[in-house]
C-alpha cells in the first residue's frame, strides 16, 4: 500500500514522511527531492525543471508522472512508497489512480496536513536542508548541534533557492490553484484522513500514526 501526503508547501510533508518512512520501513518517494537531484546532475530534464521550480510554479505532469512511474518500477517499492509532494495536480491523482489499478496496488491513506499561511511562512523562511542526505531543520524550531552542519552525517546545511520570501508567496497560489482541488478528489474516500500540522513535530507524528494505525 502507497501513502500520500497532501498539503501546502512548507506545512511539514517532508519531516513528517521520513519519519513515517522509518517506522514503517517503506521508502520515502519526493518528487522535489528528485527534481532537485536531476538538477544537479546537470541533465537536460533538470536544467528545464530548476528554472521552473525557482519559480515556484509546477512542473510538467508528464515529467512528474514518468519519474514517479519509474521509482515506482525499482524493487524496493514493491511493499509500496511514502509519497511527498506527489500527487499535485488532477491529472496527476488520475494517472496515480490508473497505475496503482494496474498493479493491484491501493492507497493505504491520504494524510491531509492543515496549517495557517502564517505559520508556514515562519517555517519556511527558516528551514536549512542538509546538502548531503536531506535532513531537514529549521533555524528556530529545529536548529542542529553544531551550526550550519547536519547532526545527523555532519554535512553542510543550505538554504533552498525557492525558500525566498517572493517564491514562497508563489507557491502558496499555485497550490491554493492547482493543488487543493485534490482534497475534494480524496475527501470521501476512507483513506483520507485530515490532520492538523499545528504544534511540535513529535505530537504531529502522533497524529498521523494514529490515523494510519501502525503502532508508534
Ligand atoms: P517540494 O520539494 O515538494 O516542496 P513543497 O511542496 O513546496 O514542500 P516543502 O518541501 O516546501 O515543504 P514540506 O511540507 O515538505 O515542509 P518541511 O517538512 O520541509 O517541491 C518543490 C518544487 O518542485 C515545486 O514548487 C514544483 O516546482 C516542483 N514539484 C515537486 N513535486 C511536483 C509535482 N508532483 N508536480 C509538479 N511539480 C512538482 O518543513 C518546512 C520547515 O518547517 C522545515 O524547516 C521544518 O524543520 C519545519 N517544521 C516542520 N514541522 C514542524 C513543526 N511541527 N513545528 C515547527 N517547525 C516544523
Ligand atoms: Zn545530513
Amino acid at each position: 500500500k502507497h501513502f500520500i501526503f497532501l498539503g501546502a508547501p512548507g506545512v511539514g510533508k517532508g519531516t513528517q514522511a521520513q519519519r513515517l518512512a522509518q517506522l514503517m520501513d517503506l521508502p520515502h518517494v519526493s518528487t522535489g527531492d528528485m527534481l532537485r537531484a536531476s538538477v544537479q546532475s546537470g541533465r537536460e530534464t533538470g536544467l528545464r525543471a530548476a528554472a521552473v521550480m525557482e519559480s515556484g510554479a509546477l512542473v510538467g505532469d508528464e515529467i512528474i508522472v514518468r519519474i514517479v512511474e519509474e521509482r515506482l518500477l525499482l524493487e524496493d517499492a514493491s511493499d509500496g512508497v511514502i509519497f511527498d509532494g506527489f500527487p499535485r495536480t488532477i491529472h496527476q491523482a488520475h494517472a496515480l489512480d490508473n497505475l496503482l489499478a494496474a498493479h493491484g496496488d491501493e492507497i493505504g491513506a491520504v494524510l491531509h496536513l492543515d496549517l495557517d499561511d502564517e505559520e508556514i511562512v515562519g517555517r519556511l523562511s527558516g528551514r536549512r536542508v542538509c546538502s548531503k542526505c536531506g535532513a531537514i531543520y529549521h533555524i528556530r524550531y529545529h536548529a542542529p548541534t553544531v551550526y550550519g552542519l547536519c547532526d545527523i552525517c555532519g554535512g553542510g546545511l543550505q538554504q533552498r533557492d525557492d525558500d525566498q520570501p517572493a517564491v514562497i508567496r508563489k507557491r502558496l497560489a499555485v497550490y491554493q490553484a492547482e493543488t487543493a482541488p485534490l482534497i475534494a478528489y480524496y475527501h470521501d474516500r476512507p483513506a483520507y484522513h485530515l490532520v492538523s500540522g499545528e504544534g511540535e513535530v513529535d505530537d504531529v507524528f502522533s497524529r498521523i500514526v494514529k490515523a494510519v494505525g501502525v503502532a508508534g
